[in-house]
């Protein structure tokens, strides 16, 4: 009900405008205006990708169909952007996949910790039919996914603590997603998981309501994080991707020319985005560090060790035959 009433005062119902009465041929499609929340912040290559895939959209349609990009949670959290599509008001969102967990029971497998190999293993996975089957998983829920962007690694930050091994994390408070494989993780490693979003991370950080938390040298860097935390610490727990969705009930409405067009759209951003991904995330580590902040390059090991727990407790579940399809991914 909260959600209704905030969504309604925003005057954010009309996620597909229909445009009738235009002076147009009668057989023209209707003209088409599709609104995409996010959480980013508009310097992040995440966002960037979305406006270039907007732009493909307007020109490919000459103008009939628009793609309205609002970033930093205007819209509202990842998580209510998510509901949001689910009840139709919203048509399109940009997530990561954590907050995808609870609504699509396949998305935990992205929170096992150390799971892929390496860069190459995890778009390998994930451009080919496990993928495909994850991304399409939650077409049951309304939800269906597009497309996904490169988030690359996350790794941890504090204000002010070295760490070097899990053990150092002890009676530290860090912020997590809203994501339950997120908390067993940050639990496994020793550390105190304290969930809080994305928007409200900076403050929090700045207050001392948690002591670090953990993302990708992009998100560090441009959610300013940096400037509150002194300490980063490259351990690459987890590739958790940024995906984007659509409500199923918007999808539906659109014609197969204009599914189609979107779709090409977005996969000419993802081609976009991965080039620029590359890019930003050599010059936002760089930048970081002759900011003033320490990089640790830790050993992974007792990292992946401390983790084993979040995988044995997936043994002989859906999840856990993922994580051996994964594994057999060469
Ligand atoms: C990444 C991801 C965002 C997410 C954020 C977070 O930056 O791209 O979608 O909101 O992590 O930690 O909340």
């Amino acid at each position: 009900m909260r959600l209704f009433c905030r969504w309604m005062g925003r005057l954010l119902v009309a996620a597909v405008i229909v445009c009738g009465s235009c002076a147009k041929a009668p057989d023209a499609e209707p003209e088409v205006v599709l609104k995409l929340g996010h959480g980013l912040p508009t310097a992040h290559p995440v966002h960037e990708a979305m406006v270039f895939m907007a732009q493909k959209v307007h020109d490919k349609s000459a103008g009939q169909m628009r793609v309205e990009v609002f970033p930093n949670e205007q819209l509202g959290t990842e998580k209510e952007c998510i509901e949001a599509l689910q009840l139709g008001y919203l048509a399109m969102t940009k997530t990561s996949s954590a907050p995808m967990e609870g609504f699509v029971e396949q998305m935990k497998i992205f929170g096992v910790p150390y799971l892929f190999r390496d860069t190459a293993h995890f778009w390998k996975v994930l451009s080919g039919p496990i993928g495909k089957e994850i991304l399409l998983a939650g077409e049951s829920k309304r939800l269906r996914g597009l497309c996904y962007y490169d988030a690359g690694a996350r790794s941890f930050y504090t204000k002010d603590r070295d760490i070097r091994t899990p053990a150092d994390l002890a009676g530290l408070k860090i912020r997590v997603q809203n994501s339950v494989m997120s908390m067993k993780m940050v639990s496994a490693m020793g550390g105190a998981p304290t969930p809080i979003s994305f928007g409200e991370l900076y403050t929090s950080l700045d207050q001392g309501v948690v002591d670090g938390a953990e993302n990708n040298p992009p998100s560090f860097r441009q959610a300013r994080h940096n400037e509150v935390c002194d300490y980063y610490i490259l351990d690459e727990h987890t590739r958790l991707p940024d995906i984007l969705v659509i409500s199923t009930r918007i999808w539906a409405s659109l014609s197969e020319g204009q599914q189609r067009l979107l779709q090409e759209a977005v996969d000419e951003s993802v081609v976009f985005q991965r080039r620029r991904w590359e890019e930003a995330e050599v010059e936002d580590l760089k930048a970081v560090e002759q900011g003033g902040v320490t990089i640790v390059r830790p050993d992974k090991g007792p990292f992946r060790e401390a983790v084993k727990e979040v995988w044995d407790e997936f043994a002989g579940t859906e999840i856990g035959t993922l994580i051996e399809r994964i594994q057999e991914v060469l």
